[in-house]
């Protein structure tokens, strides 16, 4: 990939972010050094990891491996990490566990700082202290994820600095028209999780059809699709042929009747594991969601 090639997007607070990078959930964090240390040779810029993961060490050696071999600098790289739901609702509990995964990612700043999800009761304490860590110059940008559009309301209403980001399950599959029209309201960014719809669209003979057509990929048509429409992609794969592979959709176009076409593949519908979220501020329902990684 020629990363010059690679668009930047405009954030609320003016911060530039790369329009696609590389997630490593579900990347186990002795293969996670390996595999940001290949993209950051593939010149991607941009990192997107979560305390919940379990692999922020991984990173921060993956980082500090591939900037020496790529010959490039710490400010080349744009790294987002998530507050995990069990550090939220309480200011210090929070700041002192972000101070942690700094020390983890070996960085005294991540350039994205998100609350990984909005847990009832505890979002706004929660926000509170990101718009510190802000301030304090520890997060160069602060966001969401998962937001809906009545807590991201709600969240606008409490908040002295607007979200720069709202991170959402978005794909052919998914597309969430009415989070992502509140966003765009809000100068709030949408960015794409699972934009591969977790490999799950890899095998769809519409996508197949369009990847002969096009020359590409059925992986780069689907990223290709959420790229043109302006949305950022974070997607996943510990593999460097297809870290290359998937960086290469900044050189074709998909056409308006066949953007259309793509659209017609929405379901709707989240990932199963998502629903078993409670939404709650009860302990219950947090614990549940907590004791189970490979639900998010
Ligand atoms: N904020 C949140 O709540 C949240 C939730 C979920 C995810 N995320 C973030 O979003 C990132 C992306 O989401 P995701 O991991 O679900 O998935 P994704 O990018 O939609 O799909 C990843 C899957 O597709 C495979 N794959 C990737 N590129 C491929 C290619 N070119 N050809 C064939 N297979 C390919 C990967 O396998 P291999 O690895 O074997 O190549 C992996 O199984 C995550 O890593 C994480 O950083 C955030």
């Amino acid at each position: 990939m020629n990363k010059n090639l690679q668009p930047q997007v405009k954030l609320n607070n003016g911060l530039l972010i790369p329009q696609l990078g590389l997630g490593v959930w579900k990347t186990p964090n002795d293969q996670t050094a390996q595999t940001v240390e290949q993209a950051i040779i593939n010149d991607y810029c941009l990192i997107d990891t979560a305390k919940q993961y379990g692999n922020e060490a991984g990173v921060g050696e993956g980082l500090k491996r591939g900037l020496a071999a790529a010959k490039r600098q710490r400010q080349d790289i744009f790294l987002t990490t998530k507050i995990f739901n069990g550090d939220q609702g309480d200011y210090d509990k929070l700041r002192a566990a972000f101070n942690q995964q700094l020390v983890a990612l070996g960085t005294d700043y991540v350039d994205l700082l998100l609350l990984h999800w909005p847990v009832n009761d505890k979002y706004n304490e929660s926000w509170r202290a990101l718009e510190d860590i802000y301030r304090d110059g520890q997060a160069k940008a602060i966001g969401v994820c998962n937001f809906n559009v009545e807590r991201l309301q709600d969240l606008l209403d409490h908040a002295t600095i607007k979200p720069a980001i709202n991170q959402i399950e978005f794909s052919p599959l998914i597309h969430q028209p009415e989070i992502v029209k509140i966003c765009q309201e809000n100068d709030i960014k949408v960015e794409a999780w699972s934009p591969l719809g977790n490999g799950r669209l890899l095998a769809n003979p519409l996508i197949a059809k369009l990847a002969e057509k096009y020359h590409k990929t059925p992986a780069q048509v689907i990223l290709r699709w959420a790229i043109q429409q302006g949305i950022i992609v974070i997607t996943k794969t510990t593999h460097a042929n297809r870290m290359v592979e998937n960086a290469a959709v900044f050189d074709f176009a998909i056409s308006p009747a066949d953007m259309e076409a793509i659209d017609q593949l929405d379901e709707e519908k989240h990932s199963i594991w998502y629903d078993k979220f409670k939404w709650s501020g009860n302990p219950d329902g947090v614990d549940d969601y907590i004791a189970d990684p490979d639900h998010f």
